[in-house]
């Protein structure tokens, strides 16, 4: 059967991992998706550091000659941050790839023209890993829930803070220490003021309200506040009062007179009681509360953070736009946003 070749964009915490168990299950991986899946190269800042288990011979520094390839089906990028991973998934769309993203600054500013450049390239966009790690997410909201009425999404969705504050609880550790601990197992961001300051939650919000509520949210719609003015004394009096502080993304459904529809999304730490399923999500894990008309509660649970769990959202993603090509098909795409546009998008 005919290949389908892969390029990698990015070899850090999550590349490495994606890149090892593409060479590791190869034999599974065709066996799913019907192909064989040929990794044919792997964009890197710096192509002389040494990566263990990786054939040398497919880092490339240059990113632009691999996507411009007319010979790569699949492109998996896992720079982060928004240029050039923007840049790329363009090109690489634009030569009619199908893309699958960890990129959540990216889509949450700038989704609307990946999704339009997807759509006139009749090519696959798929970003599983983008919010909550190895979580399924985004599909049960682009899909599964799709024809439901969704009314919040509520959800610990940043491993790193969640890390941090459950060991300033448990064991009264400091800030500084435990967030250089959280950035030696990999759950942090480049740079990790992403993390602390809300701005990672905030863009995985902007994500969920939009798929969620069918319109368009973008990071800067989101009000947010990170937990680097949570203290050990915040901790110690919320636990007190039998209660557990936690860093929340709030997306809220309200319909108002008329029935105008007003979308508020928020992220900021929060006290909730320990009886709360959300107060015992430890360590990096995290946690999507989903609440619709006719299924009632969801709850989303498991590893949020980290190279393995992020990996197996890509590889999920990888190979679902693998087979939809070898099918001639493409996932729901555009048609998840935006479907009804909202009167207001607030922080109410
Ligand atoms: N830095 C992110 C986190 C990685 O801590 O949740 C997963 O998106």
């Amino acid at each position: 059967a005919t290949t389908l070749r892969v390029a990698l964009l990015g070899c850090g915490v999550v590349g490495s991992e994606v890149a090892r168990l593409l060479t590791e299950q190869a034999v599974d991986l065709q066996a799913r998706v019907g192909r064989p899946l040929e990794l044919v190269g792997i964009a890197v800042r710096r192509g002389n550091r040494p990566r263990p288990g990786i054939d040398p011979a497919l880092f490339t520094t240059d990113a632009e000659a691999l996507v411009a390839r007319a010979d790569v089906d699949l492109v998996i990028e896992v720079i982060g941050g928004i240029e050039p991973a923007r840049s790329l998934i363009l090109t690489a769309l634009g030569h009619g790839a199908s893309v699958v993203t960890a990129n959540k600054a990216l889509l949450a500013q700038d989704g609307a023209t990946l999704f339009a450049a997807a759509a006139r390239a009749e090519a696959d966009l798929y970003f599983e890993a983008a919010v909550a790690g190895a979580i399924p997410i985004i599909r049960p909201l682009r899909e599964s829930l799709v024809g439901d009425e969704i009314t919040s999404v509520i959800g610990i969705v940043n491993g790193t803070t969640n890390f941090i504050l459950d060991k300033m609880d448990t064991d009264g550790a400091g800030f500084g220490d435990t967030l250089t601990e959280a950035q030696e197992l990999g759950y942090a961001e480049a740079d990790p003021t992403a993390d602390v300051e809300g701005f990672d939650a905030a863009a995985k919000a902007a994500i969920l309200a939009s798929l969620a509520f069918h319109t368009r949210v973008t990071a800067a719609d989101v009000h947010r506040e990170g937990i680097t003015e949570v203290t050990s004394t915040d901790i110690a009096s919320a636990k007190a009062i039998g209660c557990v502080v936690k860093l929340l993304a709030i997306c809220q459904l309200s319909d108002e007179a008329e029935g105008e529809r007003t979308v508020s999304v928020r992220v900021h730490p929060a006290m909730i009681p320990r009886s709360h399923p959300l107060a015992g999500v430890g360590g990096a894990y995290n946690a999507v509360f989903v609440e619709s008309r006719s299924a009632g509660r969801l709850m989303f649970y498991g590893p949020g953070a980290g190279g393995s769990p992020t990996a197996s959202a890509v590889l999920g993603d990888l190979v679902t736009v693998a087979r939809n090509r070898v099918r001639g098909a493409v996932g729901p795409g555009e048609s998840s946003y935006a479907a009804r546009p909202v009167a207001s998008i607030g922080t109410v």
